[in-house]
């Protein structure tokens, strides 16, 4: 009979964060693409995975922290099981979107860039996601919603808090 692994989540994950580091080491350019695997597997990249891969991929570590916090689609902070990200591009900003992003915030006790303790909601904002003609857009996950005024916040939550 097969032995039950018994490892951490942790445990698990530094598993696969030294395979990912494996199948990249020495390859030139590499770091981004483990940095990618990396938060695929965390979710976002935590100061300590950031060292294992500076000392293991050999690389300094304020170099890892530079590139982490240059690219957007890298987070410092976890995120929650809904990404929420309300689009501040022209168009939608001048629809009043940052009144969306007001009662997001009222609505979810958090500030952008934050997950709720509970790990549900996250809050950010972009640039255009090129849905303008239903300005002020807010997306969560792969959902779009559009044409919104503040008062649509807390019907939309609700229906991601069942
Ligand atoms: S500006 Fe928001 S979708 Fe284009």
């Amino acid at each position: 009979m097969e032995k039950e692994c018994v490892c951490s989540c942790a445990d698990k994950k530094m598993l696969e964060l030294q395979k990912i580091i494996e199948r990249n080491k020495g390859v030139k350019g590499a770091v981004i693409q483990v940095l990618h695997e990396a938060q695929e597997v965390y979710g976002y990249l935590p100061s300590e995975v950031q060292k294992v891969i500076a000392e293991q991929m050999n690389v300094p570590l304020a170099e890892i922290y530079g590139i982490v916090t240059f690219y957007a689609q890298f987070s410092l902070k976890p995120k929650g099981q809904y990404k929420i990200s309300v689009c501040l591009g022209t168009a939608c900003y001048v629809k009043g979107s940052n009144l969306l992003v007001d009662k997001l915030k009222e609505e979810l006790k958090i500030s952008v860039g934050d997950c709720t303790p509970d790990r549900k909601f996250s809050l950010d904002t972009c640039r255009c996601v090129g849905a303008c003609g239903l300005a002020p857009v807010m997306t969560i996950n792969d959902d779009v919603y559009g044409r919104l005024v503040p008062d649509d916040v807390p019907g939309i939550l609700a229906k991601y808090k069942e």
